[in-house]
């Protein structure tokens, strides 16, 4: 009788997903899809992954980049954070052992590199026996395993861990981990489990219970806060509009319109603080919702107007916003603004109430 570990490989070899990343046993493209993957589903990732490594073929490529050229290939997919870690990653990783270091604990050493993209680098591309636990694995392993403990808990999250190296361990490695991943994605879904399906349903503990939905237990989520802000969209005679670089945290340092997390006074003084002597209209172009992962944002836009395109800002062509990294938040505004009626009755900002910087 073959083991739970054979049949579920040999369930993973007729039933895989044809993944581009899939194709590949270069460690620096399997890093480049696991971080892709960390917070994004697989039909979004498939196309920026392509484009990535079309613009970014090599290591060294992505090595020389420059960070905004990097941030604009990442544009849309979020946790911006990610994208600038993966470049300081692998920049140290060229600067330091000229290729993805093969040894687990130089690669966990890098930039970006937890242990979940270590071990997925690790067994992927070098097929060496490390484990992962991303969310489609934690499922399987606690419904297969029957760990009664939340998810996210330290001692949950060792169980986890200790039963994933268990399952790492022996012939194809990365194609098991695979094989985890893919079973939870496809077949131990959180709801409406096909366990008719399942290669290893007789091994799972919970299936035999009859207790599939009851695990894993999720960890306690706070709701996010709801909070409104307030845009600026800011033109010139020439029709540019003013951006700034976005909150580092929120928004990964893409760049945005000027925007504050308050009404439109602190709007105005905080253009003026940018050396933007606009005229901002009192009447809103419209407002926009935007999620967050822990805040829900309504934010309000008001149109505005400088005679000058003064310095402090950068002044960007609509048409020439692919070239730059732009916020999701930003591009929903800008298209929002284009399809409200332009307000003509304007307040200057005024310049004794100038907040600092
Ligand atoms: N999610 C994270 N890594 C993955 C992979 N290698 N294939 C499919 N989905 C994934």
């Amino acid at each position: 009788m073959s083991t739970p570990r054979a049949a579920l490989l040999a369930w993973y070899d007729a039933n895989a997903r044809d993944l581009p990343w899939r194709r590949t046993r270069d460690p620096y493209a399997i890093w480049v899809s696991e971080v892709m993957l960390q917070q994004t589903r697989v039909d979004t990732v498939i196309p920026y992954y392509a484009r990535f490594l079309e613009r970014f073929p090599t290591m060294h490529a992505l090595a020389t980049a420059s960070e905004d050229d990097v941030l604009a290939m990442w544009s849309g997919l979020g946790y911006y954070r990610r994208a600038r870690l993966l470049h300081q990653g692998v920049a140290e990783a060229v600067a330091t052992y000229g290729e993805v270091p093969v040894d687990a604990d130089a690669r966990r050493s890098l930039p970006g590199i937890g242990a979940y993209t270590a071990g997925a680098i690790g067994s992927i591309a070098f097929d060496r026996p490390e484990p992962i636990v991303d969310g489609n694995v934690a499922r399987v392993l606690a419904r297969v395993h029957g760990v009664e403990t939340p998810l996210g808990r330290r001692d949950t999250t060792k169980s986890l861990w200790s039963l994933a190296s268990e399952w790492a361990a022996g012939e194809r490695p990365g194609a098991l981990n695979q094989a985890l991943m893919e079973l939870g994605a496809t077949v131990c879904t959180p709801t409406g489990a096909r366990c008719d399906r399942c290669p290893i349903v007789d091994s799972c503990k919970v299936r035999g219970e009859g207790r599939v939905d009851e695990l894993p237990v999720s960890a306690a989520k706070k709701a996010p806060t709801p909070v409104s802000w307030s845009a600026a969209i800011v033109r010139s005679p020439s029709g540019r509009i003013a951006f700034v670089r976005g909150d580092k945290k929120l928004f990964g340092g893409l760049w945005g319109v000027p925007m504050v997390e308050a009404a439109i006074e602190t709007l105005r003084d905080a253009a003026l603080a940018l050396g933007l002597d606009a005229t901002i209209a009192a009447e809103p172009l419209g407002e926009t919702r935007h999620v967050l992962s822990h805040r829900i944002l309504t934010v309000t836009m008001y149109g505005g107007e400088v005679e000058s395109e003064s310095e402090g800002v950068r002044w960007v062509v609509p048409d020439a916003l692919g070239e730059l990294g732009v916020s999701t938040l930003t591009k929903k505004l800008l298209a929002a603004s284009t399809r409200a009626k332009p307000s003509n009755v304007g307040t200057r900002a005024r310049k004794s109430r100038a907040a600092k910087p």
